[in-house]
């Protein structure tokens, strides 16, 4: 079994290239289905899914647009709480189909902030697709419409996924060694 070190840790070989590419075509091919007649606009959340989103993009075979966001979380000057922002959106989300794309929904605090914020931008509607699902962490009750693969809740890194920063240009899945 392959096994990497990124920083301290040692990871082990999990999803192979083929593996990876072969599940992103399933969830391209229910998308193109699911939205025929429609252009959807295919918003990614950075920095971790680029290598998801350049894979998915390229099997969707309908007229599309694509455009990334960052989530930015900031302690506000009195709240105590944190707020999340997205920073990036450059286009009208008015009346659109959207599908968010996200590389790991854990336990869903994310991308229940990001679907919040998209909501008051009056979109028709709102999808979520995920390169991973951890469904054992998924504390939230929004669905998650495409999810590629779903994993045990173990930490993984590689194919866009980082550890403290590093392993994102990994092309395979590795996950942590027990
Ligand atoms: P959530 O808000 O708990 O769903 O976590 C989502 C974010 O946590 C992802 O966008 C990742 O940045 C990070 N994350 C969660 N699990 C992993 C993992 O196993 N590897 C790398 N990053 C992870």
């Amino acid at each position: 079994m392959r096994e990497i070190t990124v920083l301290d840790k040692t990871f082990k070989l999990f999803k192979s290239e083929d593996e990876i590419r072969a599940s992103i075509k399933v969830i391209a091919e229910t998308i193109n289905t699911d939205y025929q007649g429609k252009t959807p606009l295919f918003i990614g959340v950075l920095n971790g899914c680029f290598l998801f989103a350049a894979d998915l993009i390229r099997e969707i075979s309908l007229d599309c647009e694509i455009s990334f966001v960052k989530v930015a979380s900031y302690k506000g000057m009195k709240s105590t709480g944190e707020v999340n922002q997205l920073i990036g959106l450059d286009r009208s989300l008015e009346g659109r189909d959207i599908i968010i794309l996200e590389d790991i929904v854990d336990t869903g605090n994310t991308i229940e902030n990001i679907v919040d914020l998209l909501e008051k931008a009056g979109c028709k509607s709102i999808r979520i697709a995920t390169f991973l699902l951890k469904p054992e962490a998924y504390k939230k009750s929004i669905n998650i419409d495409y999810v590629s693969m779903e994993i045990p809740n173990k930490f993984v890194v590689g194919y866009g996924l980082d550890y403290d920063g590093f392993g994102r240009n990994i092309k395979e899945l590795f996950v942590l060694k027990d």
